[in-house]
């Protein structure tokens, strides 16, 4: 079992300007890590107390290459970043807002994976958390093609945990439902809190875990994979009818 003091440790947290980002963040530092690297696509944005600003655009190849070599110290890598953008797949405009998603939250995240492999093999293995979905899990037509995204990032964390463990790294996906963030501010639903996430997630890293699931509907809802369509998919299309009846 691979498993990581935090205390003492370096950490780089992508998105950290805002959003949980910003919150696991203020967690590590809280919890000792010895530095804590807040990546963001404006650095001024980084403003919590002892996180070290970083400018970081995870879609950008050369950033992502030149963070892995001036963060050549990280053995705690959060990889948090992602987009929503409330996208069908059918009744959408056009596939940009899909490819969006698919561009920061799965290719920008197996970036940061592949730039930060060797970085953490030669800090003795350390650990990866891919801060993933509900969505993962199942599609819901609100935000179609993040779940998709989603679920192709979750697939990504499960392969680099086979990849990555004969250099020792830990590899934990954390799923969550909404969160009290700006990505889920216009939805009137329970919300996790994001202090709430950051806590479960680094409790994983610690326990040696692999996998948070961070609230209630979250775990029934991967628990209900083996009957989606008798457990899941009903309710969602009930949902769906209701929101779009009379729509056209
Ligand atoms: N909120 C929820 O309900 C919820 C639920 C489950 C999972 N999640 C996941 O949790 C993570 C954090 O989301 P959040 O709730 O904190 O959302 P948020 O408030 O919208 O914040 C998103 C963060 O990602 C950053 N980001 C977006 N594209 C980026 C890029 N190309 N390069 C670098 N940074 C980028 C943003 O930076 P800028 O400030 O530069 O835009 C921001 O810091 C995401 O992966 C999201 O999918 C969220």
């Amino acid at each position: 079992m691979n498993a990581m003091k935090i205390e003492g440790s370096v950490a780089l947290v992508t998105g950290a300007g805002r959003g949980l980002g910003r919150v696991f963040a203020r967690e590590l530092v809280s919890r000792g890590a010895a530095l804590v690297y807040g990546a963001a696509r404006d650095p001024a944005a980084v403003t919590e107390p002892g996180v070290t600003p970083v400018a970081l655009d995870i879609t950008d190849p050369e950033r992502v290459a030149r963070a892995a070599r001036e963060c050549a110290d990280v053995s705690l890598l959060v990889n948090n970043a992602g987009v929503m953008q409330a996208s069908t797949f059918i009744g959408a405009p056009s596939v940009d807002a899909a490819r969006l998603e698919m561009e920061t939250n799965y290719f920008g995240t197996l970036s940061m994976c592949r730039a930060f492999a060797p970085v953490l093999a030669a800090n003795g293995g350390g650990a990866v958390v891919n801060m993933l979905s509900i969505t993962s899990f199942y599609t819901n037509p609100i935000n179609a093609s993040y779940g998709a995204s989603k679920a192709a990032e979750w697939s990504l964390t499960n392969g680099i945990r086979i990849e990555l463990a004969h250099q020792g790294t830990q590899v934990v996906g954390v799923h969550a439902g909404f969160i009290d963030t700006d990505m889920a501010a216009g939805i009137n639903a329970p919300k996790i809190s994001p202090e709430s996430v950051a806590r479960q997630t680094f409790d994983a890293v610690e326990a040696g875990g692999v996998e948070v699931l961070a609230d209630e509907r979250t775990r029934k809802f991967k628990a209900s994979l083996p009957r989606d369509h008798e457990l899941i998919y009903p309710q969602i299309q009930e949902f769906w009818d209701t929101l779009t009846k009379g729509s056209g």
